[in-house]
């Protein structure tokens, strides 16, 4: 037998106990009298303790002890003289008998403790050692939680966990696909799927009515701190449901995770709100509701009075942010600096400030007292507050807006990480206009089905017509998406035909789901939940990668094992395949 206990396991209850542990070594204290070793496992760290007079082997092993070997040791659990109330085992200590080295580490490139000293490309790059951290174990075994638990609330609510191929044809959630040869077909390309949307519409045609999967999607997208090319969804789909039916089946998962893993209960229904309402109000599809701020639009108020950059605006818009009346000179004109920089594209920052000694503004000059009190109104200002004014074209300012009020949450401490505020977003448009190419893209996929109330103007008013779609967003974060599908094939038709489809494209890319419809598809509909999404928000996170065992950084590549790589010659006449790589003049 290896270990009789693991390394968190020994209490003041096992004193006197013969007990052999095996695990890392995390730190070596030689304190001349004795030496202390912190041994590490899984489980949590244990002192061992070996005292001059021990065996001279004994000794003689310990001295040749290095960070990260690996040992099994022997000896008696005794009481500490003095205790560490941080860690459980922190009242005991093992008195060294026979310590055997089962293998030996070269020196680590950076300390295994919660606040190391590597970076971030050094802990990809020895993720097996970064895994070893307390902080990033703590992760994985939260994610492991979260899985299980989502597998109990299906499967006592009937639900079957089916796997979808991965080697799949092209999947329409809008990004580009990730591609494999096939060298049986010479040239021919599988497609990783980017969610297995079709494969689960077939399978309610089958007749499987409740299926979900945890299942890894892949998308070759821009990466960002809350997407990875290869990511894991909680996919589900039901039959003979509508809209209703799904967001409470998918409310009640939320609400499991939520009290089992957190102790958190959800009493009332998740608050919801339509697509425009959002957009309207927080200039943003996934607003965050731990705090209000509404984004108010005074167009009508402030335009025609005779200043000029009110006049030639479209849209003026802003936001009152509670008790920022204090901010400094230099932090109103830092967050001027801060909405002018590229990412957000701000053409500058109006203020009105609602001090205690009366209302001041940049544009004190423009507007009488009585007005700016009038635009305060509007906000609902109090003394105390100030009103961030921005304007310009509507989209482009309302996203703005958006960020003006995120960052202005962020920095008025509105953004508690243990406060969740979950939300539906309803009634999303079911087209996208693209100017650049000229057309309308479906918003979310082509087998989303319309309002029926709004299928009559489908074809003369394409822009205005609403989708059964919903998201799930917490604390601002798009947790999940999904909506009711086409299962009549007429209208299948009239959509691909709005989305520019020929009869020949859409057979070709849908050909076989369409097929399968044609044998009694049931009316069906579903979700997708972002299961790193979820668990980064569950631990508290902002990035994604901690709580995957093996991410890729932003540029793609996963440091560890250095790919993607190069293959051989070989390999590509194999496949059919003959790369020519363009270099840059
Ligand atoms: P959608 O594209 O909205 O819907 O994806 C569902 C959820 O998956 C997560 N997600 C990601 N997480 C990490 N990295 C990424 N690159 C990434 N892309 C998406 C998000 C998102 O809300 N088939 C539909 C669902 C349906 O209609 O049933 C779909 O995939 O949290």
């Amino acid at each position: 037998m290896y270990r009789t206990h693991t390394c968190g396991e020994l209490r003041i209850t096992n004193i006197n106990q013969q007990v052999t542990l095996a695990g890392w070594v995390q730190r070596i204290r030689d304190l001349g009298a004795m030496t202390f070793i912190d041994l590490r496992d899984r489980y949590g760290i244990t002192q061992l303790v070996a005292y001059n007079n021990a065996a001279e082997d004994t000794l003689k092993t310990i001295r040749e002890l290095g960070r990260e070997f690996v040992v099994q040791v022997n000896g008696t659990v005794r009481e500490r003289s003095s205790k560490n109330v941080n860690i459980p085992t922190g009242e005991i200590e093992i008195d060294i008998n026979s310590v055997t080295v089962l293998n030996a580490s070269i020196i680590p490139p950076f300390t295994i403790q919660d606040d190391t000293d590597g970076g971030d490309e050094l802990r990809m790059k020895y993720r097996y050692l970064d895994l070893r951290r307390n902080a990033v174990k703590q992760n994985i075994e939260l994610r492991h939680k979260m899985a299980q638990e989502v597998r109990k609330y299906f499967d006592e609510k009937g639900f079957l966990e089916i796997e979808t191929p991965v080697l799949m044809k092209s999947t329409p959630e809008g990004a580009r696909d990730f591609v494999v040869p096939s060298r049986l077909n010479p040239g021919t390309f599988y497609a990783l799927p980017q969610s297995p949307q079709t494969f689960k519409q077939i399978l309610m045609v089958a007749g499987y009515d409740r299926y979900f999967q945890i299942v890894k999607c892949f998308r070759d997208e821009d990466l960002r701190a809350d997407r990875q090319p290869e990511f894991t969804q909680i996919d589900c789909e039901m039959s003979f449901v509508e809209q209703e039916d799904i967001l409470n089946t998918f409310e009640g998962m939320l609400k499991h995770l939520f009290k089992k893993i957190k102790g958190v209960d959800f009493d009332n229904p998740f608050l919801r709100m339509t697509f425009e309402e959002a957009m309207n109000n927080y200039g943003n599809d996934k607003p965050d509701l731990r705090f209000d701020m509404k984004i108010k639009e005074i167009t009508n108020l402030v335009k025609g009075i005779g200043f000029s950059i009110f006049d030639q605006a479209n849209y003026i818009g802003g936001i009152c942010a509670t008790g920022a009346a204090d901010f400094s000179r230099k932090q109103i004109d830092e967050l001027t600096e801060w909405v002018k920089r590229p990412q957000i594209g701000a053409k500058g920052l109006i203020y009105i400030r609602f001090g205690a000694d009366g209302i001041k503004s940049s544009i004190d000059k423009f507007f009488s007292t009585d007005k700016l009190a009038e635009i305060g109104k509007t906000f609902d200002a109090k003394t105390g507050d100030m009103v961030f004014i921005l304007v310009g074209d509507k989209k482009k300012t309302l996203g703005q807006l958006s960020e003006l009020r995120l960052e202005m949450g962020s920095r008025l401490g509105l953004r508690d990480k243990n406060t969740f505020v979950p939300l539906w977003v309803i009634d999303f448009p079911l087209f996208e206009w693209d100017e650049e190419t000229q057309r309308f893209y479906a918003m979310h996929h082509p087998f989303t089905s319309p309002k029926p109330e709004d299928i009559a103007f489908f074809e003369s008013d394409p822009g205005n017509v609403r989708a059964n779609a919903y998201d799930c967003v917490v604390n601002g974060v798009e947790l999940g998406g999904g909506s009711i599908r086409i299962h009549d094939q007429q209208l299948q038709q009239k959509m691909f035909k709005v989305l520019g489809f020929s009869k020949e494209q859409a057979e070709y890319q849908f050909g076989f789901i369409m097929n399968a419809f044609t044998y009694g598809a049931p009316p069906h509909g579903g979700i997708a939940f972002g299961f790193d999404r979820l668990v980064s928000m569950f631990a508290g996170l902002d990035s994604i990668r901690d709580v995957i065992a093996f991410p890729k950084n932003n540029s793609g590549r996963d440091m560890m094992i250095d790919s993607p790589s190069v293959i051989s010659d070989d390999q590509l006449k194999e496949l059919n395949l003959k790369v020519e790589l363009k270099t840059e003049k």
